[in-house]
């Protein structure tokens, strides 16, 4: 219980600092770019410098654990591992969002006190409504509907509405688990 604790609050301090001050390898920017399209890239570029710290560090773990996915699964776990927080960007979200939404517990529901706080409530919205955000902002864009999906469903629930147009990518399940596990590690 207490090792569980310590561990914890290991990982929100971690999740803080790497928000501080994140640091980029010209090497790992050009092994990202491969796997994104010029329109990807500008979004990805967009992206605040600590979500793209993390969203390298997420696609890292993912391109290690992605050995037994297809060539064309492995290249859409990774797209959505650069991509997944771009929903961030609808809001200008500081060091002090990051901390408080940390130390909420990274639930929307208990953000949603301070919603109507200014200089609080967008930031804190927006944090918790990324997912979706992002999904939205792909679909239209006309990603592919997997892609869209991933980054819909990379915090594990249901946020929004699946269109129901074309089947689910086959390896769905597996690309889902991998960018959850990979995302709750960073
Ligand atoms: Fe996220
Ligand atoms: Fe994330």
């Amino acid at each position: 219980m207490k090792t569980e604790l310590f561990s914890r609050i290991l990982y929100r301090c971690r999740q803080v600092l790497q928000a501080w001050q994140p640091r980029f390898s010209k090497e790992e920017l050009v092994w990202a770019d491969a796997f994104l399209t010029p329109e990807e890239r500008a979004v990805f570029l967009e992206m605040a410098p600590a979500d793209r710290r993390h969203a390298l560090d997420v696609a890292h773990l993912c391109h290690r654990a992605s050995g037994e996915l297809s060539p064309e699964a492995q290249q859409l776990l990774l797209k959505a591992a650069l991509l997944h927080d771009m929903g961030k960007r609808n809001a200008s979200i500081g060091l002090v969002h990051r901390i408080l939404y940390v130390l909420l517990g990274s639930r929307p529901e208990k953000s949603q006190a301070f919603y109507g706080w200014p200089l609080l409530g967008k930031p804190l919205s927006v944090l918790a409504d990324h997912a979706s955000l992002g999904a939205q902002e792909a679909a239209r864009r006309h990603w592919t509907p997997a892609l869209v999906e991933l980054i819909r469903r990379h915090h594990g629930g249901c946020q929004g509405e699946r269109k129901l147009t074309e089947p689910e990518h086959p390896e769905m399940g597996k690309l889902l688990s991998l960018l959850q596990e990979a995302d709750n590690r960073c």
